[in-house]
């Protein structure tokens, strides 16, 4: 019915126009919404005279109260708006005293609000995309109210394609951070996110896409840190067991040293040593290092020495010889009595 419109256009024309005046209303009437901000917006109407004005009103308890009153814009904010039922807004078109009919709108802020981009920051680690998620905030609401307050299905839903592909791959996160894996190492990736509301399957509006490359594994800072804590270790314990090491040997050389002070044991006493039986004997008569300092005067009767009764000046232990006989021991008060075959060396005595 091709001939309707212009129908009612001339009807309108000649019939409703003079019973309401010759003011033609707002054109183009809509409410947009983004996140709860409600914008009521129109287009001025073919009107000889410029300077139309226009009143736009909201109903509240069946009374329709002023938003905009005589205004020059062509919008009006309604984000006062309560988020949930059904809200009638209207809008006309006035001069002097004539005005247009009112142009009705029905709008339920809660589902007819679109849902705005997320904000997004990605970092790129190694060979994985760390990404980062803020949900819009409201309008007219504290800073720390976003549309995931309102919304509790509230998910992102991530598209990302390699850049320079068509080839798009989709996550969705209920999570305000999400990782890709196992991207392709030293690749620009552009990734784009969206508000999604699960349970009504309700898409909001996609972000701009980041662009971000990754990198590889061998280049990562974590891996790098690791290995000089790795290096620093080993040199660490090395340098401690050296110091141990050292110790070790200047405890030895200095005990070495009181014992002996520098004489070499006469043959038949190395020979003594050497037997395994008495060897163990005199590591368990060993004395304390601290009672090294003093010792009892052994004599050694060698067959060379056998003439004279002591060598003089010998700090070193010796042994009697195996079989008591025309071998005597000079401090023989001090030593205990031996028998046949076990004799004691190195029997030190703490002087009191
Ligand atoms: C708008 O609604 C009012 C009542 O609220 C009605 O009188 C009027 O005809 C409506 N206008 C249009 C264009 O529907
Ligand atoms: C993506 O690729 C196009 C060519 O395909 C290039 O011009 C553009 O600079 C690239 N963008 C980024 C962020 O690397």
């Amino acid at each position: 019915m091709a001939w309707a419109p212009s129908v009612a256009g001339w009807l309108g024309g000649f019939l409703l126009v003079p019973v309401l005046g010759m003011i033609p209303p707002p054109k183009n009437v809509r409410m947009n919404s983004v996140n709860f901000k409600n914008i009521l917006q129109w287009e001025v109407p073919a009107f000889p005279q410029k300077n139309l004005t226009f009143t736009a009103q909201y109903e509240s308890y069946r009374y329709f109260q002023d938003r905009c009153k005589n205004t020059a814009s062509t919008q009006c904010d309604f984000s006062l708006l309560s988020k949930y039922g059904d809200h009638t807004v209207r809008v006309r078109a006035e001069f002097a005293d004539e005005y247009s009919e009112w142009v009705n709108i029905t709008f339920c802020p809660v589902d007819d609000t679109i849902i705005g981009p997320p904000e997004m920051q990605i970092e790129s680690l190694a060979d994985s995309l760390h990404m980062r998620f803020s949900a819009p905030q409201i309008e007219n609401e504290p800073e720390t109210w976003t549309m995931k307050n309102i919304f509790n299905s509230w998910a992102y839903k991530i598209q990302y394609w390699k850049n320079g592909t068509n080839e798009k791959l989709q996550v969705t996160s209920q999570y305000d951070s999400e990782v890709l894996r196992d991207l392709e190492p030293w690749t620009t990736y552009c990734i784009q996110v969206q508000g999604f509301l699960l349970h009504q399957n309700r898409a909001g509006e996609w972000s701009e896409p980041v662009c971000e490359r990754t990198t590889s594994d061998a280049e990562t800072t974590p891996s790098w840190i690791v290995a000089v804590i790795l290096i620093v270790s080993v040199l660490v314990v090395f340098l401690f067991l050296l110091g141990c090491f050292a110790m070790l040997w200047f405890i030895y050389k200095k005990t070495k040293y009181t014992f002996c002070s520098g004489t070499s044991l006469p043959q038949h006493l190395k020979e003594f040593l050497g037997h395994p039986h008495h060897s163990t004997f005199l590591l368990f008569s060993f004395p304390l290092p601290e009672e090294t300092e003093v010792f009892d005067k052994l004599s050694i009767i060698t067959e060379e020495s056998k003439g004279s009764k002591q060598s003089p000046g010998d700090s070193c232990a010796s042994e009697p010889p195996p079989e008591p006989g025309p071998q005597e021991l000079e401090s023989k008060d001090e030593t205990p009595s031996l028998p046949d075959d076990e004799p004691v060396l190195l029997t030190p005595t703490s002087e009191a």
